[in-house]
């Protein structure tokens, strides 16, 4: 056999040893996705979405299927011509480190090139698996993302109107 058609080892890898399958989220998908991420938000990493936004996030989603079942969700919500955010990525406990977080990021930010989306964001606590996935803290240019919230803004000038100069 020529070396050029022997196949690799990787030929035959699997997506991941539970053979899960990364693909577009459907309309269909909603109620699980809801089901997949209370946990998460019971546990406080997760910010709760409610059914109507889910639903509309699903054209810029993706799932992680196993056996038919959902065991992983991630949507890019696109936010302008420019910017878009990581949203609500979930594995379930028994499908964590099996690549299938790293894949739903990547398929995200795929579809965020593809429309020629200039940065994806992410407001996280998983700052390692995020680095691991390509994020990083600053911009080309030295340039850094930087928040204000502005309810705790407010708070601030209004603590600050009454105060001595
Ligand atoms: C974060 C999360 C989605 C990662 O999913 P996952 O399927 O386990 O991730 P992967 O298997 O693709 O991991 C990719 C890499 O990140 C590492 N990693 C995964 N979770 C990590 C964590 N919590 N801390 C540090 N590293 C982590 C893995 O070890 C792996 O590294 P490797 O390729 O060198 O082995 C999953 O832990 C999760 O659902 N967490 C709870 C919800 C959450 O925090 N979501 C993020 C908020 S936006």
């Amino acid at each position: 056999m020529p070396p050029n058609l022997k196949p690799k080892p990787t030929d035959f890898m699997p997506t991941n040893p539970r053979s899960a399958t990364i693909r577009p989220a459907r309309a269909g998908d909603a109620a699980a996705i809801e089901a997949l991420i209370v946990p998460f938000v019971k546990a406080g990493t997760l910010l709760p979405r409610t059914a109507a936004e889910i639903r509309d996030l699903i054209p810029t989603s993706f799932v992680a299927e196993s056996d038919g079942k959902i065991v992983g969700f991630t949507a890019l919500e696109i936010y302008s011509a420019k910017l878009a955010e990581i949203r609500s990525l979930a594995v379930t406990e028994e499908q964590q480190r099996l690549g299938l977080g790293s894949q739903l990021v990547d398929a995200c930010v795929e579809v965020a090139g593809k429309r020629n989306i200039l940065e994806v964001m992410v407001i996280t606590s998983s700052e390692e698996f995020f680095r691991g996935c390509g994020f990083n803290f600053t911009l080309p240019g030295e340039k850094k993302a930087l928040f204000i919230q502005p309810a705790a803004s407010t708070a601030r000038a209004s603590a600050t109107e009454g105060s001595p100069s």
